[in-house]
């Protein structure tokens, strides 16, 4: 069937700006880590990417290992990109991130200019575009000089290949080194992308909200869910069909008391306030000016409906901040 995009698709989603760039984002930006492999049917997964755009998400994240298979994530949004999108591609910010290995070859890791610069190229052929709009190095690289790694981000955009970049669970030392690295090769850091959630605080004990701010570049933050534990749908066990039952990321172990009374607790927090547990954690995060985006997944079209209502509920006072620091420990959840 022919898709045309809702008419109405900016009228509600707020947008907001990358750091010091020009760009913005939508307060919500879709993930294609999980459920957008090959063992997912392709209709199901094109209804989610479709009625994302409708409303109004126009940033779709991608990396070269998504699937499984790795590379498939890309290669089915390259299919909907074609078939669907295409007359759209100029309102889509496509991200793509290179470095996390996807092969045995020593060219399928790290951050060398060999890898990086190579998976690019792969993925521009899966995605079916010739830039995509933000390319990340995935994950630090002690092993490779910084400079290398950040002369290839600068690379891909000089060569027309990207239009920014960005770079993704770096320590806050290395993002700073990395940001000076990129502004004296003319190419600033747009974005950092690290997880964050009530279960997990690592960028405000580390500083990286603050250097974010210092520096200049945005967050868009991941797993703002905690891959789904951050939502009402672990509390009484794991229901058919859920993450923790069939993703190798999400191990049912984690579902244990300790998790579900802390979640029962987020939970009634959330109901005193008339939103659902899900909507109150993604209120969270985006609560600090820092975060640009939250990134999320999700495997239903209502997941996404329900999830990007989250900012249409009053501002977290002090109180229930507090209360929401004493449910939400560091830590709960996967092991960080
Ligand atoms: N840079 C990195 O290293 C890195 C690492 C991880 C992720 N990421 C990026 O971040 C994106 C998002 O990560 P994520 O998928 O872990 O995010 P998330 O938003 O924390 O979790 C999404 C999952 O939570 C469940 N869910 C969502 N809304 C729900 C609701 N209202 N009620 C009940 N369950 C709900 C769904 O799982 P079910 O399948 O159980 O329904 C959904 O797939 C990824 O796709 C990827 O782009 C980046």
């Amino acid at each position: 069937m022919t898709y045309n995009a809702a008419d109405d698709r900016y009228e509600s989603l707020e947008y907001r700006r990358a750091g010091n760039s020009g760009l913005d984002l939508p307060a919500f930006s879709f993930g294609l880590w999980q459920k957008f492999g090959t063992d997912y049917p392709y209709e199901t997964q094109r209804e989610i990417a479709l009625h994302a755009f409708d409303l109004g998400i126009t940033h779709f994240d991608n990396a070269d290992r998504y699937g499984p298979p790795h590379r498939a994530a890309q290669q089915f949004f390259g299919r909907v990109l074609k078939h669907d999108l295409a007359p759209y591609r100029d309102e889509l910010i496509l991200s793509t991130k290179a470095g996390n290995p996807i092969g045995s070859s020593p060219y399928l890791k790290g951050g060398s200019r060999k890898s990086l610069l190579t998976s690019l190229e792969h993925s521009l052929r899966d995605l079916g575009t010739d830039h995509v709009d933000i390319f990340y190095s995935h994950s630090p690289d002690l092993t490779t000089p910084l400079e290398e790694t950040v002369g290839a981000l600068a690379s891909a955009v000089e060569q027309g290949k990207a239009l920014y970049v960005g770079v993704s669970n770096y320590a806050p030392e290395r993002a700073h080194e990395a940001a000076v690295l990129l502004r004296q090769a003319g190419v600033p850091l747009l974005i950092h992308q690290p997880r964050y959630s009530v279960f997990d605080r690592r960028p405000e004990l580390n500083g990286l909200l603050k250097l974010a701010a210092e520096d200049g570049f945005g967050l868009i933050v991941y797993s703002p869910l905690a891959q789904g534990l951050l939502t009402n749908k672990y509390l009484d066990g794991i229901p058919a069909g859920a993450r923790a039952q069939n993703s190798a990321f999400l191990s049912p172990d984690v579902i244990d008391d300790t998790y579900r009374q802390r979640a029962a607790a987020l939970n009634r927090i959330a109901e005193q306030r008339g939103q659902s547990l899900a909507q109150l954690a993604l209120q969270w995060v985006l609560r600090q000016p820092q975060v640009t985006s939250a990134l999320i997944g999700a495997s239903s079209p209502w997941q996404l409906d329900h999830n990007v209502k989250a900012l249409d509920f009053p501002p977290l006072t002090e109180e229930e901040l507090a209360l929401i620091d004493e449910h939400g420990v560091h830590g709960t959840g996967p092991k960080l």
